[in-house]
């Protein structure tokens, strides 16, 4: 029940991943030794990128093969781990049976390491604000930790598309609930909003959504989110800083959860045309916005974005646990942007293209 050390042992769970890559290299940049879980270390167009990175070639980072669909893939792996950060996305979140299972089996890993004190688990606002009646945020409008989607409405089920935020809350409980049996190790859950930055590897722009929503704005697809909601975004460092920040902090306690965003929510259309903005050097030919909603939806747009505009989102909770700024939205984007063009070799679809949007 203690945070891990400076420069300590950290096992990254879903390395490969957009927000695994930036923990594991933040964590090496602070100076921690870490151990990078991926589904397949032979893996070259996912693994490539962690393998260039200087603490790979020196040993401070080892690279594992660990699919979570095998019990006990962690246990030589968390053997000797100070922290583990569990990132990693499960197979199917709308089994929940395996979704027990597998965090099951990687608690057991942690109990039989003997070594972890901290556990930080990856949720979602997903886990705080996925309804199934939308007039809920009208009852309960204000987004923070200890808001959960109302887990009474009998139509809250996988079949009508709530498994994944309905998993993320069964593995938080199943991690606090063995960390409290165990007492030797604390499991804090970090529940990021919706993760915008760079990408690190090129495969990486085709996970998110968000990074790929964006890479679809820059050839000039943009669909509009589900209901109008705005996107309630974190840069994707702020949110691997802060999984290193709650493995790090002597003020949380077993059980409790983390909303990570900046808590700033902005509408797709402002995100599409923000390109053209931040970075009017890209002669960036933004497409329209397109609406795919049934037009019985349409028809209440206007009361949708009026429920998200009486939504207030809260972090002060995490700030104040970490000491985080997290950064603005502006910064996200733009950064987002240059990676896609840069590491994604995506081709932005520009004014200049002459009309071949192919
Ligand atoms: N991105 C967001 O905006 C966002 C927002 C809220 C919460 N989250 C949560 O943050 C976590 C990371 O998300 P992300 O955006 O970084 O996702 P990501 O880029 O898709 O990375 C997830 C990683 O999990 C790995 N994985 C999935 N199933 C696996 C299995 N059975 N065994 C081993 N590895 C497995 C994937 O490996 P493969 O590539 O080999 O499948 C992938 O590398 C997830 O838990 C997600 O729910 C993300």
């Amino acid at each position: 029940m203690a945070p891990i050390p400076r420069g300590g042992t950290v096992a990254v769970t879903g390395s490969a991943g957009f927000i695994g890559g930036w923990t594991v290299k933040l964590l090496l940049d602070q100076g921690y030794r870490v151990r990078a879980c991926v589904r397949d270390a032979d893996d070259a167009e996912k693994t490539e990128f962690l393998k260039q990175m200087p603490g790979y070639l020196t040993g401070r980072m080892t690279l594992h093969s660990a699919d979570l669909d095998q019990d006990g893939c962690f246990d030589e792996i968390f053997a000797g781990c100070h922290g583990v950060a569990h990132i990693s996305h499960v197979t199917d979140y709308d089994d929940q049976e395996y979704v027990a299972r597998v965090c099951a089996h990687i608690i057991e890993s942690i109990n039989r390491a003997g070594s972890v004190t901290r556990v930080v688990v990856t949720s979602s606002i997903a886990a705080v604000i996925s309804e199934v009646d939308i007039q809920e945020f009208v009852r309960r409008p204000v987004l923070y930790e200890d808001r959960y989607p109302d887990e009474s409405n009998p139509k809250r089920t996988p079949q009508r598309g709530q498994g994944y935020s309905m998993g993320k809350v069964i593995a938080q409980r199943a991690f606090s609930d063995a960390a409290t049996e165990s007492g030797a190790w604390d499991a804090i859950t970090c529940c990021p909003g919706d993760n915008v930055g760079p990408i690190l590897s090129r495969h990486q722009k085709e996970k998110g959504p968000w990074q790929h929503n964006i890479e679809k704005m820059l050839l000039g697809e943009c669909e509009q989110t589900p209901a109008y909601r705005p996107w309630m975004t974190v840069d994707v460092r702020d949110t691997a800083e802060c999984h290193i920040r709650l493995l790090e902090s002597t003020e949380v306690v077993n059980g409790e959860r983390y909303i990570a965003w900046s808590t700033d929510a902005v509408a797709v259309e402002d995100i599409n045309s923000g390109i053209a903005r931040l970075l009017p050097e890209l002669g960036h030919d933004a497409g329209a916005v397109v609406d795919p909603f049934p037009e019985r939806i349409q028809a209440r747009e206007a009361e949708f974005r009026s429920i998200w505009s009486g939504c207030e989102l809260r972090n002060e909770r995490i700030r104040k646990v970490t000491g985080l700024a997290f950064r603005p939205f502006d910064e996200s984007l733009r950064d987002c942007v240059e990676s896609l063009v840069a590491v994604g070799k995506v081709h932005v679809r520009a004014e200049s293209d002459s009309g071949d949007h192919s």
